[in-house]
């Protein structure tokens, strides 16, 4: 049977921390059951910060780069940056004829952003931004993939991307767009090390291409049990911090870990310092693919042309048929 087809795309919002991880390990694992395309749209990051465009050729160098250090492998995945496969913007426009504007307007998350934008201060009443969720059906139909993995909050963009390409099958009598799933994967939510959502913003995030050191520092400033004030106080794992990294990086000690905190039998400095030393166990690999391509700067660049070039060929096939379905 011919393998599945994937794409999947991330806005270039600047270095990833380790909660993306474990969703570019998701992307890593499906790149030998289908054939991957995965993208960074920059044109989606437009739809918001079009006023402020000085940061985005940076962050798009640094996606590329964390996904690679990450494991996404170019041999076998095409890495390609949206902006420069142009199909995504023909295939968008074509789609923006047959779309009924209710739809749009009715995708739950569209009101509730501009509202909220808009309290900060920042119109985002445009066309552009309106148009975002077709502009992401148009990324996948583009290369008529059929799984679509991504979080949660996506699948509303899942369900307009199947309308959009069940309407043109219909309208113009063809099979040409599969209707992509969603494929929801089981992600690690990692709070920040203060506890709070991880995020950039907030300066509490670890980030992937963090060194040894700055793992160490911030797993020092992680809050703990707050009712631990000695070293034998009996904790509770539940409320602290450092026990939910516990979980995911040191899995196979976890519950040893929980009793000897409620016993009051460990310290959390000792138990920082292990959690410091499988951390950085994990992201050892990530540090060495980060170095070889740091080593080699012109390979980045060789990776995104490979990929797009073969992103355009898929997506220029799609569009002939696009048209000849069309008859334009
Ligand atoms: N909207 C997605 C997000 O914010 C990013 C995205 C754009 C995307 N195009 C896509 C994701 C196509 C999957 C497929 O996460
Ligand atoms: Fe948290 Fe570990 Fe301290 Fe317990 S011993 S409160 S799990 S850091």
């Amino acid at each position: 049977m011919a393998k599945g087809r994937i794409f999947s795309g991330m806005r270039p919002t600047g270095r990833l921390h380790i909660g993306h991880l474990s969703v570019l390990e998701n992307w890593v694992k499906m790149q030998d059951e289908y054939e991957c395309f995965y993208g960074v749209v920059d044109w989606h990051a437009l739809t918001t910060a079009f006023d402020d465009t000085s940061q985005i050729k940076d962050n798009i160098r640094e996606m590329l780069i964390d996904w690679l250090s990450a494991g996404i492998d170019p041999e076998k995945s095409a890495v390609l940056v949206q902006s420069h496969v142009k199909e995504h913007a023909e295939l968008h426009l074509l789609f923006s004829m047959i779309t009924p504007l209710s739809w749009l307007e009715r995708v739950p998350t569209y009101k509730d952003q501009v509202q909220q934008l808009g309290q900060e201060g920042k119109d985002i009443s445009t066309y552009g931004f309106l148009g975002y969720p077709l502009l992401q059906a148009a990324d996948i139909l583009v290369y008529k993939a059929d799984t679509v993995p991504v979080g949660e909050d996506q699948l509303p963009h899942l369900e307009l991307c199947r309308e959009i390409a069940r309407r043109f099958n219909f309208m113009y009598d063809t099979k040409l767009f599969p209707e992509p799933k969603a494929k929801l994967a089981k992600v690690a939510m990692l709070p920040g090390i203060d506890g709070r959502k991880m995020s950039k913003s907030y300066h509490n995030d670890i980030a992937i291409s963090a060194s040894p050191q700055e793992v160490q520092e911030k797993i020092r400033m992680m809050v703990t049990d707050p009712a631990r004030v000695r070293k034998d106080d009996p904790g509770h794992p539940e409320v602290c911090v450092v026990y939910a990294y516990q979980q995911i990086y040191n899995a196979a000690d976890v519950e040893n870990c929980a009793d000897c905190c409620r016993g009051g039998t460990i310290g959390c400095v000792a138990c920082k310092k292990n959690l410091a030393a499988k951390m950085n166990e994990v992201l050892e690999p990530v540090r060495e693919r980060r170095a070889r391509l740091e080593a080699n700067p012109g390979l980045l660049d060789e990776i995104v042309i490979a990929g797009v070039k073969r992103a355009r060929q898929e997506a220029a096939k799609t569009m002939e048929e696009v048209r000849e379905a069309m008859k334009i």
